[in-house]
């Protein structure tokens, strides 16, 4: 078999080693994939490692994607654009980086008939999650796209630093009121300190979708709120999580798996 990994911290509780376990056999194809928790500047060394020892491609995540994004020697337009890589291919010496966290929250809204072209779409957070899914994003062509982030500066930095691809503005909340979007997506950190941005009352459009980019076995704070302002739509982030190892999969194989089944099957064990 072929050897591919996880590397992280913390990174125990990864659920690619489960999904892409789960792509293999559906696929066929004789992939192995661990998780390795690294310590803290020992990336290059263990990314050096693996690769002498005949891996053939890496995820990285937290904390480590921006230091990946240093240590690859070529890098695809989205990963340079996301300033972040979680996926590495080995190519005889050569570290390619690319980046299919955004890839995978387009696919799991397309997925679920949630249109992105001309639509008027927030995205709360200006850290590294927003960052990573604002090309594949602008690349839909939205109507409209705003930023808005409690540090309202870094919020409009990023918007600068995009605009260049579509339509886009970066604001602080307070900036929200009176504004309704179509597609609302939590990029922030919040949902894992059980918080909340402090969204003005009005903010969903007739029809609007909410999406959360964590996952967990109840509802985030922000998509009980979306349920409870009239969202059409609510999910979290799990379609993404597997969508994303979808990508990675067929960067590293040639080979897409499907990805329905993977989702259901871990919506299952997560219960
Ligand atoms: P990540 O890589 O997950 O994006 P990050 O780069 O530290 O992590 O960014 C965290 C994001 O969550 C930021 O946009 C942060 O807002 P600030 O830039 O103002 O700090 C946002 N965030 C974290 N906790 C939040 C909370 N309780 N309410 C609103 N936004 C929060």
């Amino acid at each position: 078999h072929d050897d591919y990994a996880v590397m992280g911290n913390p990174v125990a509780h990864s659920k690619s080693p489960r999904i892409h376990a789960l792509f293999a056999e559906q696929t066929g194809e004789p992939v192995h994939y661990e998780a390795i928790q690294v310590d803290p500047g020992g990336l290059p060394q263990a990314v050096g490692n693996f690769d002498a020892n005949g891996g053939k491609g890496l995820n990285i995540t937290v904390p480590f994607k921006q230091e990946a994004w240093e240590l690859v020697n070529e890098r695809s337009e989205r990963a340079e654009r996301a300033g972040a890589v979680n996926t590495i291919k080995f190519d005889n010496g050569t570290l390619y980086g690319d980046n299919t966290d955004g890839i995978g929250l387009v696919n799991d809204l397309l997925n679920h008939r949630i249109p992105i072209r001309d639509k008027k779409v927030l995205l709360m957070g200006a850290g590294g999650a927003a960052r990573g899914v604002l090309a594949p994003l602008l690349a839909e062509q939205p109507a409209q796209l705003v930023i808005a982030n409690r540090t309202a500066e870094k919020a409009r930095e990023l918007a600068g630093a995009f605009n260049d691809l579509g339509s886009i503005e970066g604001s602080g909340y307070e900036a929200l009121e009176d504004k309704q979007f179509d597609l609302v997506i939590n990029a922030t950190a919040a949902s894992l300190q059980g918080e909340l941005p402090p969204l003005p009352d009005n903010l969903l459009a007739d029809g609007a979708a909410c999406y959360d980019m964590m996952y967990g076995t109840a509802p985030t704070p922000f998509m009980q709120w979306a349920s409870a302002h009239g969202a059409a739509t609510v999910l979290d982030g799990l379609g993404m999580l597997v969508e994303q190892a979808a990508e990675s999969f067929y960067i590293w194989r040639g080979v897409r798996p499907e990805t329905q089944p993977v989702i259901e099957q871990l919506r299952r064990e997560l219960a």
